[in-house]
């Protein structure tokens, strides 16, 4: 039966891999590196920098295929989704289809597979598509969260707190979360944080390009920081072409 190992690799920086990682590459039969556009090589480029640097088995074959980009002109985000993911789980289903009924295939994931990324629910689906059984492992990965938490060097969690792990778009349409005094924002394109009502209630950490040699990292007050990260912001992607950035927001006791 085929086997694919969906290896989560870290947020950017080479030394995320863990030696389970590393062990879990170098016993793959093929590693599938999708390519996401000019403006996204950097992260195939940081996948096949991870092979030069830790495969060391020379069976080991790199499998490169472009990526379907979603449909801009459907204008229901949950189908856009939709369609986006059954055409990768088709991709998928063809990749994996063509390698021998008995390889290991390895799927290398930003971060880890369990943190808004859709690996596991990609092949869910291809698993109903695929005329032939095939087993799935995952290999843990450090997190955006856990990258923000270290460059901070600051504990996710109030003593016994909750947090909450939220996205951009609920923080905006949303407010901040209740339940919690602690929230973690991701997938913001758009500065979210500046339409909070009462800025001066919130200390922010915002981090880009974490674990990577161009990491970014701003700190301190929202109502005076909001502005500084938004124009850090501005020019770091305008500067790559690209950014990925977080934060932890924490309602001031
Ligand atoms: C599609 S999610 C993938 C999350 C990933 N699976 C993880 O474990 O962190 C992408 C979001 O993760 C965050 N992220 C991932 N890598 C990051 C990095 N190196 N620096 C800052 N934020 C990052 C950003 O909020 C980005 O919008």
């Amino acid at each position: 039966m085929r086997r694919v190992i969906v290896i989560g690799i870290g947020t950017g920086n080479p030394k995320h891999l863990t030696m389970q990682a590393i062990g879990a590459l170098n016993g793959l039969d093929a590693v599938f590196i999708p390519r996401k556009g000019e403006s996204k090589a950097d992260l195939a480029e940081l996948r096949r920098e991870i092979c030069r640097r830790f495969l060391t088995n020379p069976a080991t074959r790199l499998v490169e295929f472009d990526l379907p980009v979603r449909n801009p002109r459907e204008p229901a985000y949950g189908k856009r989704v939709t369609d986006w993911h059954d055409a990768i789980a088709d991709l998928y289903c063809d990749l994996i289809a063509a390698e021998a009924d008995d390889a290991t295939i390895g799927l290398l994931v930003w971060g880890d597979p369990s943190l808004y990324d859709s690996t596991l629910r990609i092949l869910e689906r291809v698993g109903a598509k695929a005329g032939f059984p095939f087993a799935i492992d995952v290999i843990p990965g450090i997190t955006s969260l856990q990258a923000l938490a270290a460059s901070h060097a600051i504990p996710l969690n109030d003593i016994g707190a909750p947090f909450m792990v939220t996205t951009g778009r609920r923080l905006r349409e949303e407010g901040f979360p209740t339940g919690t005094d602690t929230a973690l924002v991701m997938l913001d394109g758009e500065c979210s944080f500046t339409a909070l009502a009462d800025a001066a209630r919130y200390t922010i950490w915002w981090g880009a390009y974490l674990g990577m040699e161009n990491e970014i990292t701003v700190s301190g007050p929202l109502d005076c920081t909001a502005e500084k990260i938004v124009r850090t912001r501005e020019t770091a992607r305008a500067r790559h072409g690209w950014i990925m950035d977080i934060y932890l927001l924490r309602r001031n006791l």
